[in-house]
C-alpha cells in the first residue's frame, strides 16, 4: 500500500511524484494516458518507491486509507472528468488535493460537492515550474483545516526550504489556495512585462546587445532586484541559438501565450473594485502583443522622428534598475490589497505576511525584496497594500524621479510602457488626494441623474444642468 498517490504525469506531475518520493514516500501514479506512465517508470524512476497504475481502480486500491490523491492535470473540465472517475472508488474520510492552476470559483464548488459525498478537498497552488515542483516548490494549500492537516508533513517535507522556513502554510478556507496563487501569477505577468519594458528600453535607446543586457540584469541580481525573474533573464540574454549562433531571444517570436491565471486576476480585481492597473495591464500587453500582423503593417505607416540626445548611459541603467524596483513594489501592493479583499469577501482568513513568507522560496516571483515587504507589512498588518508606511513612501520617493524619467523617455522614442507608466500612475493616484473624478460624477448626473455627493455639505444631489425640453 503506498501513502500518495498522483494522476497526471506532465511536467509537474512526473516532478512532484519524483520529489514527494525522494522525501520517503511511497508514491502510487496514475495517467490517462499509459504510454506516459510506462515512459516515465522507465526513463525516470530509478531507486524512488513509485509504482504506476493503468487503470484508476488498481490505482485507488493502490493507496493506504485514508486516501490522499494529488491531481496535477490540466485545470478546467479535467479536473471534473478525474474526480468523477474517482469518485466511485473512494470512500469517505479520502482526500483530494488539486495542484493545479484551478479557478477559484470552481475550487469552491468541488469543495462544496465533493463535502457532501465525505470527500476533503484542498486546493492547491504549486509554484516554481518544472524544477520547482522536483526540488521544491512553493505550495498554497487552501480548505479544510482537517483536510491540510492529513498531508501537512508531506507538504512541508516537499516544499522549498528556506531560512524563514518551509514555503509552505495552511493559507485559508475553501479556495483560498487557489485564489492565492491566481494573484502570485498576476503579479508574476506584471513583474515578467516590467522586465521586459526595461528590456525594450535597453534594446532600443541603448542599443544594448543581449549579452550586455545580461551583464545588466546579472549586476542587478546580485542587488535589490535579486529574484528568479532577474536571475532567468540575464541567463536568457546570453543563450545562443545552436543552429545559428545567434541569440535565441532575437530569434523568438514576440507573442506572448497566456493560459489565464493573469486574466482572471484582473477580472476578479474588477468584481471587487480593488485597483491592479499593472496586473491588468501585463494581461493587455500579452493581447497587444497577440496582434504582430497588424502591429507590422501599421509600423510601417507611422513616421517616427526620434530625438537628437546625448544619454549617460550609466545614469539610464540606474534608472532603469529603480523603475524597475517601483514597479515590482506597486505590483505587490496591488496583488497584496487583491487578497486581503478576497479574504475578506470570502472569508478567507488569509495572513497576508505568511504568504509573502511562502513565496520567497521554490516559486516564479521569489524575490529578495519579499523580506523588506513583509517587514512593512508584520508593522502594520492594516497596511495591506504597504503604501502606508514611512518605509514605503520613502523607498518609492526614493525612485519617484526616476520611473518619471524613464517612462517619458520611452514614450520620446515611441515605446510601449504599460507596466512601468501603470505602477507610477497607481501611485500618483494613490498619492493624490484629488481626482479629477468629481468631472466624471459631474458627467453622469448630467447625461444619467446619477447624483453625486458634495465636500461641502452632506447628502445626494441631483442638477438639472440644462433644460431637457
Ligand atoms: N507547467 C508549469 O510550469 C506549471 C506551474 C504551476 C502549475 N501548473 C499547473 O499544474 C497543472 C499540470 O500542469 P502541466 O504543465 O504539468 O500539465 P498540463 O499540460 O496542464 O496537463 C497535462 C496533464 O493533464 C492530463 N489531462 C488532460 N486532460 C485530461 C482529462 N480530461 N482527463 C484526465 N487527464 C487529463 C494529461 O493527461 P494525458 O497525458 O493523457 O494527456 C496530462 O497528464 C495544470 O493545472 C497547470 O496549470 C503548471
Amino acid at each position: 500500500m503506498n501513502e500518495i498517490g498522483l494522476i497526471g504525469l506532465a511536467v509537474m506531475g512526473q516532478n512532484l511524484a519524483l520529489n514527494i518520493a525522494r522525501k520517503g514516500y511511497s508514491v502510487s501514479v496514475f495517467n490517462r494516458t499509459s504510454e506516459k506512465t510506462k515512459e516515465f517508470l522507465e526513463e525516470r524512476v530509478k531507486n524512488e518507491k513509485i509504482e504506476g497504475y493503468h487503470d484508476i481502480k488498481s490505482f485507488v486500491e493502490s493507496l493506504k486509507k485514508p486516501r490522499k490523491i494529488i491531481l496535477m492535470v490540466k485545470a478546467g473540465k479535467p479536473v471534473d472528468d478525474v474526480i468523477q472517475e474517482l469518485l466511485p472508488y473512494l470512500e469517505k474520510g479520502d482526500l483530494i488535493i488539486d495542484g493545479g492552476n484551478s479557478y477559484f470559483k470552481d475550487t469552491s464548488r468541488r469543495i462544496k460537492e465533493l463535502k457532501e459525498k465525505g470527500i476533503l478537498y484542498l486546493g492547491m497552488g504549486v509554484s516554481g515550474g518544472e524544477a520547482g515542483a522536483l526540488h521544491g516548490p512553493s505550495l498554497m494549500p487552501g480548505g479544510s483545516i482537517e483536510a491540510y492537516e492529513m498531508v501537512k508533513d508531506v507538504l512541508l517535507k516537499i516544499a522549498a526550504q528556506t531560512e524563514s522556513g518551509p514555503c509552505c502554510t495552511y493559507v485559508g478556507n475553501d479556495s483560498a489556495g487557489h485564489f492565492v496563487k491566481m494573484v502570485h501569477n498576476g503579479i508574476e505577468y506584471a513583474i515578467m512585462q516590467a522586465i521586459s519594458e526595461v528590456y525594450d528600453i535597453m534594446r532600443k535607446i541603448l542599443k544594448f546587445s543581449p549579452e550586455e543586457i545580461g551583464d545588466v540584469f546579472e549586476r542587478w541580481n546580485n542587488g535589490e532586484l535579486n529574484s528568479f525573474l532577474m536571475e532567468i533573464s540575464f541567463k536568457i540574454m546570453r543563450y545562443k541559438d545552436e543552429e545559428t549562433g545567434k541569440h535565441l531571444v532575437d530569434l523568438i517570436l514576440d507573442e506572448a501565450e497566456q493560459k489565464g491565471t493573469g486574466k482572471w486576476t484582473s477580472q476578479t480585481a474588477l468584481d471587487l473594485g480593488i485597483p491592479t492597473p499593472s496586473l491588468s495591464l501585463a494581461v493587455e500587453a500579452r493581447s497587444l502583443s497577440f496582434f504582430k500582423e497588424d502591429r507590422v503593417k501599421l509600423s510601417g505607416k507611422v513616421k517616427k522622428t526620434y530625438p537628437d540626445v546625448k544619454l549617460d548611459k550609466e545614469k539610464v541603467i540606474k534608472d532603469l534598475e529603480n523603475a524597475l524596483l517601483f514597479s515590482v513594489f506597486t505590483s505587490f501592493s496591488q496583488g497584496l490589497w487583491l487578497i486581503h479583499e478576497a479574504s475578506k469577501t470570502f472569508e478567507y482568513n488569509i495572513d497576508l505576511p505568511e504568504v509573502l513568507r511562502i513565496w520567497k522560496g521554490g516559486c516564479i516571483i521569489r524575490a529578495k525584496i519579499l523580506d523588506f515587504l513583509r517587514e512593512i507589512l508584520n508593522e502594520n498588518k492594516e497596511n495591506v497594500n504597504l503604501l502606508d508606511s514611512d518605509k514605503s513612501i520613502s523607498f518609492l520617493m526614493d525612485k519617484l524621479d526616476s520611473i518619471r524619467y524613464v517612462t517619458n523617455l520611452a514614450k520620446e522614442f515611441y515605446i510601449p510602457t504599460l507596466v512601468l507608466s501603470s505602477s507610477l500612475d497607481y501611485f500618483l493616484s494613490m498619492v493624490e488626494g484629488n481626482l479629477p473624478a468629481n468631472l466624471i460624477q459631474a458627467q453622469r448626473d448630467f447625461f444619467g441623474a446619477h447624483t453625486y455627493r458634495r465636500i461641502d455639505k452632506e447628502g445626494i444631489f441631483h442638477t438639472e444642468w440644462e433644460p431637457i425640453d
